[in-house]
């Protein structure tokens, strides 16, 4: 699947990124799940701190390298984030670094901050937890971001990330950012599915050459809409996937290309892996047919305001879809 597009300062990112975030159980799978991704021919890794395996990614990336010699770094596009609980400037600073060490490279393509959420920490590698087993927010820093940018700047000037930018973000945010950014954001990874379209906030990313990046493409498989209805198990992505003789997953993937951002599909599952990569042929009658299962919706199915303490979608609340 050789679909790219250009950041707004030019730099090429692959269309199609491997999600790492599944596969954190067991040690060694996220290891063999991204030499097998890499065999196939990703060369897009979405990583994050948090995720807590950028070892393993770092150590596959190496492998992989050394044993296929035409492949090279620069050939690569990695992805990580900052957490939380690092988001004073100095923090951010020792947070690149750490996960440069971890992934054993001298640089990453794309250094994203991971929630618009700056919360206490415990020591760099743990976020404090409240009494009532919650982040600490630090309401000040959450607020105004502007240290946490600063210092995504100063990784960006140092060569350290080829690009900048932020996830999960809103609009509203997202414009207090733009108010101060000397280097304006390239990216904002947030959730796209047919359930949530967002379409107003691609629209406006669009606008303003920051590129969206869909995680939980495929809708997220291990949440239950209240509705009853998994993005799986709707009946006309169905037929349209069936009729074609293509997987449901390698639609929903051809219909986030087709609207013009990237998609993080992750799998754990060789076969999944594999599938998910290959690119199919989508018909403009197929294309408007997601578009009207996707046309007013809004489920989102990530929502970690129980965990965070703190609603980043707060006019969304009672939209959001339960487990
Ligand atoms: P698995 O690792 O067993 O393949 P999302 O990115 O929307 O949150 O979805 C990720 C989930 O989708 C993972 O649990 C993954 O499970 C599953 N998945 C990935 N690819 C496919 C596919 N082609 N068909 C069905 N499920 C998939």
């Amino acid at each position: 699947n050789g679909i790219s597009f250009k950041l707004s300062n030019g730099v090429t990112i692959p269309g199609v990124g491997f999600g790492t975030f599944a596969s954190e159980g067991a040690k060694g799978e996220t290891y063999n799940a991204v030499m097998k991704a890499l065999s196939i021919g990703y060369r897009h890794l979405d990583c994050a701190w948090y995720y807590l395996n950028e070892g393993e990614v770092g150590e596959a990336v190496q492998d992989f390298l050394k044993e296929n010699p035409s492949v090279k770094r620069e050939d690569l596009f990695i992805t990580t984030k900052v957490w939380n609980h690092l988001h004073r400037y100095e923090d951010v600073l020792w947070s690149i670094d750490n996960s440069l060490k971890n992934l054993k490279t001298s640089y990453v393509d794309l250094f994203l901050i991971h929630w618009p959420i700056a919360a206490e920490k415990e020591n760099q590698c743990t976020p404090k937890i409240g009494p009532d087993g919650k982040y600490v927010i630090l309401k000040d820093l959450t607020e105004n971001p502007e240290p946490t940018w600063r210092a995504m700047e100063k990784v960006y000037v140092e060569g350290k990330a080829r690009a900048i930018g932020v996830s999960n973000w809103t609009i509203k945010g997202l414009e207090q950012l733009l108010s101060f950014a000397k280097v304006k954001p390239h990216v904002n990874q947030i959730e796209i599915h047919p359930f949530l379209p967002n379409k107003e906030l691609v629209d406006y990313l669009e606008k303003n050459d920051i590129l969206p990046q869909a995680y939980s493409p495929l809708g997220s498989q291990n949440q239950v809409p209240t509705t009853g209805e998994k993005v799986s198990e709707n009946k006309t992505l169905n037929e349209v996937a069936q009729k074609n003789g293509y997987t449901f997953a390698q639609l929903l993937i051809a219909w986030g290309l087709r609207r013009g951002y990237v998609v993080l599909p992750k799998s754990s599952n060789p076969a999944r892996i594999e599938s998910n990569f290959q690119s199919i042929d989508l018909s403009d009658q197929d294309f408007e047919a997601v578009n009207q299962v996707a046309d007013g919706r809004h489920f989102r199915f990530v929502n970690m305001k129980d965990t965070f303490g703190y609603d980043v979608w707060p006019e969304e609340s009672k939209a959001t879809i339960s487990a």
